[in-house]
């Protein structure tokens, strides 16, 4: 069956002002009802080239402890970099529908990679205003290039140049998370995989659409990574759920905005929130993404860390707590997620 492409109802519609029914939330969950417009904090920047690195950990740790995301300035990724890999993929997403679909992901494939429509299950029959193009970036040896477009012919050069600067940011951050817990540094990279840490790409593709006020690109999740470090373009739509509060993440140019995922959580024992959060739409223009999900492979271990759990040896056992989260193989958490399942 053919899936039908979001980029091509959009097309389809445009000069008509309105969507088809299966695109409208219900109303508790349209963007124009439900978002915060009050005042309200701002989503947390760090500074990764802060000469102050017990600030830079303290202001991770409490982003990451408050918040569950914040975007990151001065992150070593050269501005032509990033503008390299938003070239490429938008250009990948203005071909022709036949272009895209030799990459689209096939029916019943195990893996997620491929050109999609929605990899969130939608119970309610009610679709996303999104479609995506998902593959492996890093390591080298987990790659598979059938899912690589080969146009535009810089497709591959722009990602694997990409992929080599997004390590250095992974490895600070991953650093920073520990010790903002008092554990050494390298502790929560270890935990999640150490050199065989996944960094598995994902590019949304929001086409313009006629009623933003009543269709969502992505649904509200959690990202089920350790970390996701996403790209966004110039056109504002991520929300995050605060204290109860849908609120926008203001663009700020060549930031990088960082989820704690799911992963993270965890190995934390809660100290650090995987947040809840979703995508609206714009009326004029396409809204892209890139995010980069680093994940542990797929038979890896992850529970919370049992330096930080009660009753451990040279633990100060007052300050310890009892797992809050079951030990299981990624795969396993994945499985669950995907098919919401109890963990
Ligand atoms: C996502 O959470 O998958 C998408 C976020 C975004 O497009 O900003
Ligand atoms: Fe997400």
């Amino acid at each position: 069956m053919e899936v039908e492409r979001v980029q091509a109802v959009a097309s389809s519609i445009l000069s008509k002002g309105a969507i088809p029914a299966e695109y409208i939330r219900p109303q508790q969950e349209q963007p124009s009802v439900t978002t915060y417009r009050g005042l309200v904090p701002k989503i947390p920047s760090v500074d990764l080239a802060d000469a102050d690195h017990e600030g830079l950990v303290r202001a991770v740790a409490d982003a990451s402890r408050e918040w569950g995301l914040f975007q990151v300035v001065n992150h070593g990724i050269p501005a032509e970099v990033i503008a390299e890999l938003q070239r490429v993929g938008k250009e990948f997403f203005e071909l022709p529908t036949e272009e895209k679909e030799k990459y689209a992901r096939p029916p019943g494939a195990q893996s997620l990679e491929g050109y999609g429509t929605r990899l969130q299950k939608n119970l309610d029959g009610k679709k996303s205003w999104v479609d995506h193009l998902f593959h492996k970036i890093w390591p080298p040896s987990s790659i598979d290039y059938r899912f690589w477009p080969a146009n535009p012919p810089a497709y591959r050069e722009a990602n694997e140049e990409y992929a080599k600067h997004i390590q250095k940011v992974a490895d600070k951050l991953f650093g920073c998370l520990s010790l903002g817990l008092g554990l050494e540094e390298d502790a929560m990279k270890k935990a999640v995989g150490g050199d065989d840490l996944q960094y598995n790409l994902k590019i949304n593709y929001y086409p313009p659409c006629p009623r933003p006020d009543l269709a969502l690109g992505v649904l509200p999740h959690t990202d089920l990574s350790a970390l996701t470090l996403l790209v966004p373009n110039e056109v504002p739509g991520l929300q995050v759920l605060k204290d109860g509060k849908w609120i926008d993440a203001e663009y700020i140019p060549n930031a990088l905005i960082v989820h704690i995922g799911d992963q993270v959580e965890i190995l934390s024992n809660g100290e650090y929130r995987s947040v809840l959060h979703r995508t609206t739409v714009n009326k004029e223009k396409a809204r892209m993404s890139w995010p980069v999900f680093l994940e542990p492979p797929m038979e890896w271990v992850v529970g919370p860390l049992p330096q930080l759990l009660a009753n451990q040896e040279g633990k100060d056992h007052a300050s310890g707590e009892p797992p809050k989260y079951k030990t299981k193989k990624f795969k396993d958490y994945m499985y669950c997620k995907l098919n919401k399942l109890p963990q």
